[in-house]
């Protein structure tokens, strides 16, 4: 008999938190979720009556919104409270990059999940599940447990407490999170409680077919999420290899990979060579991964998946090379349009993009930018560019924001697409490339321009891994 899970509380009202409880709620409506957050202003996005004002922007996340929200899913910062009520507590925090002390540039800064438990210590009753969601380094498991039991041993507790810890990471790919969590290709619990495996695998059951749900020891499923995301950036950074290749050698990238990826073994998924991976988990995850083998003497391993990350940074580093030498080897004073900040389409995330570091260093050679994307607000381009310090540089003419492909454009001398929107894809570029300054570059990292349907081929244009 598995315990009967009647309340959940998720800390952490992020890209994760908020859509994996919203279809939660969805599919278990005698289940009460309460999502908490330390952060008021996140918590208010989250109960605005217009749902065009959500935290974050996931296609279909509004509609589940509107169907649960106030019946069986609530968002509030009352963390204590929801926390005593709840048979099952998810932590869903973020898990950062130290970036100061021991391991800094590498280690996972465990501090918000240590906070997370020392709170459910606290204020948890009775029997009570909790379940790591956020991507963690293997063993905080034993963390978490540590923390929990020093609390439910004290005899001056005035409550009776008791926990189980399982694993259960989230899958999910940001801009198809709704998606990807309706429709899994596995749920992941590891832990030894089976009660409390039971309990968990029942939730998911109500819409995820029974041989999906796996289940595992408690460090084998922390371990899973940091390799299947490290396989993942893995592949991005061979397609983008080859891509450097495909330019010097006159092939085409897209036809490599179609070739390549019909081989079932290796699969057509996950092979577009673009400006790099973005994201808040590749380059983290990673760097995780190299720290833990590093802490376990496996230095060849870690010099493995560092070249991973190499790799992505020098793809972009050369993306900025090669925009400069086309334009004559000078970018200062340049109007320079870039069309798409997020690290990938729909989505209003842009932590790790690839635009940040590419923007960064083309308003360095004095370039004048011009940036539109159709999620992402200016306050954020602001804060990721550093623009809080406007006063004191100049970076507030190097850099503008545009509310339209055409604004950001005109008279452009480039236009540099960083972002895959289907918005993009649908221009006529013939049309754009005329109000343009001649002689005008387009670079498509993202290969969403179709070459060969444009009818005018003296348009300059370059895309990732194209040879000419
Ligand atoms: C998730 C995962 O949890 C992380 O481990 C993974 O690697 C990336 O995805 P995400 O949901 O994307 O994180 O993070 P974020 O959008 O930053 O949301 C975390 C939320 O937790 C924030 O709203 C923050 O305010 C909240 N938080 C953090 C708390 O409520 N309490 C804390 O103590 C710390
Ligand atoms: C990733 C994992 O896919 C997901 O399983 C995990 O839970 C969190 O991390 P996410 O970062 O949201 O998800 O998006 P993903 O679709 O994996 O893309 C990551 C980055 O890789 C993006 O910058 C994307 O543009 C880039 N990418 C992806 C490519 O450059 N080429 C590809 O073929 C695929």
């Amino acid at each position: 008999m598995s315990k009967n899970i009647k309340n959940i509380c998720c800390i952490g009202a992020g890209y994760v938190g908020g859509p994996t409880m919203s279809v939660i709620a969805s599919h278990c409506p005698e289940i009460q979720v309460n999502v908490v957050d330390v952060n008021h202003e996140r918590v208010a996005a989250w109960n605005d009556k217009n749902v065009i004002n959500l935290p974050i922007y996931e296609p279909g996340l509004d509609k589940i919104i509107e169907k649960c929200r106030g019946i069986n899913l609530h968002f509030s910062t009352n963390i204590e409270e929801n926390i005593a009520k709840a048979d099952l507590i998810f932590i869903s925090v973020n898990t950062p990059t130290k970036t100061k002390g021991i391991g800094a540039g590498q280690a996972i800064d465990l501090k918000w999940v240590e906070e997370s438990s020392r709170i459910i210590a606290k204020h948890a009753r009775d029997f009570t599940i909790v379940v790591e969601k956020s991507t963690l380094p293997v063993k905080t498991a034993q963390t978490i447990k540590d923390i929990l039991e020093a609390t439910s041993k004290n005899k001056d507790e005035k409550f009776y407490k008791e926990f189980a810890v399982l694993s259960n990471p989230e899958f999910l790919a940001e801009g198809c999170a709704i998606e990807n969590l309706e429709n899994p290709d596995r749920i992941l619990i590891g832990g030894s409680d089976k009660e409390s495996v039971d309990a968990l695998t029942k939730i998911y059951s109500k819409w995820v077919n029974k041989d999906k749900i796996l289940t595992t020891d408690l460090w084998s499923s922390e371990l899973s999420k940091l390799t299947a995301n490290a396989f993942l950036a893995q592949r991005i950074s061979s397609i983008n290899s080859i891509s450097a290749l495909c330019e010097m050698t006159g092939a085409h990238i897209n036809e490599v990979a179609i070739a390549v990826g019909t081989d079932k073994r290796i699969g057509s998924s996950f092979l577009n060579a673009g400006p790099g991976f973005g994201g808040s988990c590749f380059k983290k995850d990673i760097s995780n991964l190299i720290y833990l083998c590093n802490h376990y003497g496996l230095n060849e391993v870690s010099d493995y998946w560092q070249k991973v990350l190499d790799i992505n940074s020098w793809q972009q580093e050369r993306l900025i090379e090669i925009i400069s030498k086309k334009m004559f080897g000078t970018i200062s004073e340049k109007k320079i349009a870039i069309l798409g900040f997020s690290f990938k389409a729909n989505t209003n995330d842009t932590r790790e993009s690839p635009a940040i570091y590419i923007c960064k260093k083309l308003i360095e050679e004095g370039a004048i930018l011009y940036i539109y994307d159709p999620k992402v607000s200016n306050q954020q381009i602001d804060k990721d560019l550093g623009n809080t310090q406007k006063k004191e540089s100049n970076i507030e003419k190097s850099c503008i924001y545009s509310s339209s492909v055409e604004q950001a454009v005109s008279s452009a001398d480039a236009i540099v697409i960083l972002t895959e929107w289907d918005e993009f894809k649908k221009i006529s570029w013939e049309s754009i490339y005329k109000t343009m300054r001649q002689p005008a570059w387009i670079f498509d990292t993202r290969s969403v321009i179709n070459i060969k349907k444009l009818k005018n081929k003296n348009i300059n244009i370059w895309q990732t891994g194209f040879g000419i």
